[in-house]
């Protein structure tokens, strides 16, 4: 440990004894030194990530050790107001921790949008201009068709195959990169549309089901839809699974949504907790979520494979 990351740490019996100590010397002196401890305190609580509950617990058993030494009637008020006083410096460190959380959610979100648009850009760019090129392609090869022998009209005529491929495959990318399904007819035919090219890239059956049709706002179904598209994206490559089913529901004012395969499972709190190199797919949707006010979480066991559970309140977009 670095002595600077030293100098941050501080136990939870030496935050205690400090806690008390300035307290009580804020209750007899009430001078600027004590609440500026009282802040440092805060801070190194926050930095722990000591929660509020503790820090309220902690608060109160100080002021319960100080007022053993009994204290006068006309004292109660001015030690009242003194306790909230050193409290709420105490708690500064949790304010500006809540402010820049808002601040964090909120340039994600901006981030989000850009994200989107680029993504849109790169959609139309792949469609459009790709396509051309293809079909340049096609006319050349029609061209070198007329002059070539029949063998080479053969060979010819297998390569005219692939680049037909090429041009359906990279057709289902785009789409699906930011599918005008999702904007024209909302976010479960824009899973269905997913779901079944991924099916047929990867022979993998996904069973799409829900309960509802209804257009959602688009932050929710544009932030569901890349969600899925990630948990999708980690069962083909991840799961080995042989089903996946997705699901997607209402419940009172949430959309509930589940993504589940029957492949080899894994320990999300062992992934995320790995040292060196970490995916992004599990944090990206923990991120987007948290833009939605919206969570997640994995049920799995290893070898009867994963379910993940995602949440998003309907006034979260
Ligand atoms: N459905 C799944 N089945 C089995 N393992 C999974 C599944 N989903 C995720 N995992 C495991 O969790 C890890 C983390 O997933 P995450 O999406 O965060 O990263 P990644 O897929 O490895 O990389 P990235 O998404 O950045 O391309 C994966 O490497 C894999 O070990
Ligand atoms: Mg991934």
């Amino acid at each position: 440990m670095t002595p600077q990351a030293d100098s941050m740490q501080i136990s939870k019996t030496d935050l205690t004894t400090r806690y008390e100590s300035v307290f009580r010397s804020y209750l007899k002196g009430a001078t600027e030194k004590d609440l500026a401890e009282a802040y440092e305190l805060g801070r190194k609580a926050f930095a722990q990530d000591i929660g509020i509950l503790e820090i309220v617990l902690l608060h109160h058993s100080a002021l319960a050790g100080a007022s053993s030494q009994g204290w006068q009637h006309n004292e109660v008020q001015r030690i009242a107001k003194l306790s909230g006083q050193f409290l709420a410096e105490v708690f500064s460190a949790y304010e500006l921790g809540r402010r820049s959380y808002h601040d964090t959610v909120s340039s994600l979100r901006h981030l989000n949008e850009l994200l989107e648009q680029e993504l849109k850009r790169i959609a139309h760019a792949v469609h459009d201009e790709a396509g051309q090129l293809l079909v340049a392609a096609h006319l050349a090869m029609a061209d070198v068709m007329c002059g070539a022998t029949p063998r080479m009209r053969g060979r010819l005529r297998q390569v005219a195959r692939l680049l037909d491929q090429a041009e359906k495959h990279l057709r289902q990318f785009s789409h699906e990169l930011r599918p005008t399904v999702l904007d024209d007819l909302g976010l479960v035919p824009a899973i269905r549309f997913l779901a079944n090219g991924v099916s047929k890239r990867t022979e993998l059956p996904i069973r799409v089901t829900s309960s509802f049709n209804r257009r959602l706002p688009p932050a929710i179904e544009i932030g569901l839809y890349r969600v899925v598209q990630e948990a999708l994206t980690n069962v083909t490559r991840h799961s080995r699974a042989r089903n996946v089913r997705v699901e997607l529901r209402r419940k009172g004012e949430k959309i509930l949504c589940t993504v589940q395969d029957d492949g080899v499972g894994f320990d999300p709190q062992t992934v995320l907790s790995k040292n060196g190199k970490k995916g992004l797919g599990l944090i990206g949707i923990q991120e987007r979520l948290n833009v939605l006010k919206g969570t997640f979480h994995v049920k799995s066991q290893s070898g009867r494979g994963s379910k993940l559970f995602i949440t998003v309140p309907l006034g979260g977009g």
